[in-house]
């Protein structure tokens, strides 16, 4: 259903490399929602191809960037107002990953090498991007930044690795940064903490169906899905939450607050 709620917006959108991704089920909730925005993504996932066809279905245009690289935002950010003919007011940043993951590291023998660029990729490049919007003075007043994020930065998931230490850094970097975001410019920054959800990166985590799985029966409303995650991020790039900022929000159907659930001791009093 459509509500029209970014009827007239402007955003960029950041990870959208095939359809379980996060981002993509956002970016086509944000067109149906009247949006118009810029599909970015690293060079490396443009090779993959599917972004074009998420471009074709939502009539955006695609801009290649790794977000490491500030010349590559800078770039980003200037090709993005000449395309959208203005200033930008939301963007998604739904990028992650962790070189000790997908090399097979434990965490107690951490290459260090690896930490740094998972480090970089996943967590200071929401720095670099906000860096960018911020001094070039590229988003309206009022607009709205989100990163995805996951509960592993307050609490012990053992197999999410160091990506539990860059959701942390991550963020902290939407307070810090929404401080001076909010105070300057009027822009409002917020992670969303999301339950686990079957895509490329959240199967790359080792035991990811048992995880699934077992955040289903903890969670009341059982585990929230990517196109409920792309609702949730509407309503914040929305004019209906102009004052939300500098807040980590759990989109997980309650898990962060259980304990135990009835079905998850069912499991451990079966006869
Ligand atoms: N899937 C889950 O279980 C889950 C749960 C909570 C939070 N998240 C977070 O959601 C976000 C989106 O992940 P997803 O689950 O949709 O998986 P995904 O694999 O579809 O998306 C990850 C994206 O990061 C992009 N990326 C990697 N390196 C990059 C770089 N250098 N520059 C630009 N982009 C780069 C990839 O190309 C990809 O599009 C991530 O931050 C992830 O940590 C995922």
């Amino acid at each position: 259903m459509s509500y029209n709620l970014l009827k007239g917006k402007k955003g960029i959108i950041f990870g959208a490399l095939d359809e379980n991704s996060i981002a993509w089920k956002t970016a086509e909730r944000a067109h149906e929602e009247g949006a118009e925005f810029v599909l970015t993504n690293a060079p490396i996932a443009m090779r993959m191809g599917a972004i074009k066809e998420l471009a074709e279905k939502t009539g955006s245009q695609i801009i290649p960037a790794d977000a490491t690289s500030m010349e590559d935002l800078n770039n980003l950010v200037e090709q993005s107002m000449e395309i959208l003919g203005g200033k930008i007011d939301f963007v998604l940043h739904s990028i992650g990953m962790s070189v000790n993951v997908r090399k097979g590291k434990h965490y107690t023998d951490s290459n260090y090498d690896f930490t740094t660029k998972g480090w970089d990729v996943s967590a200071v490049s929401f720095h670099k991007v906000m860096n960018v919007l911020y001094n070039k003075q590229a988003m309206n007043e009022w607009g709205s930044v989100v990163a995805l994020t996951y509960m592993a930065a307050q609490r012990v998931f053992p197999d999410y690795n160091d990506m539990a230490d860059n959701k942390a850094y991550l963020e902290s970097i939407a307070r810090s940064f929404g401080y001076f975001f909010g105070r300057d410019h009027k822009v409002r920054v917020n992670t969303i903490s999301q339950s686990p959800t079957p895509t490329t990166a959240g199967s790359g985590v080792k035991g990811f169906d048992g995880f699934l799985a077992y955040a289903e029966k903890m969670s009341p409303l059982g585990n929230a899905t990517a196109l409920e995650c792309a609702d949730y991020t509407i309503s914040l790039f929305s004019d209906l939450t102009k004052k939300v900022t500098l807040q980590n929000l759990f989109h997980d159907g309650g898990f962060s607050n259980m304990g135990v659930s009835d079905s998850v001791m069912d499991k451990f009093t079966e006869e």
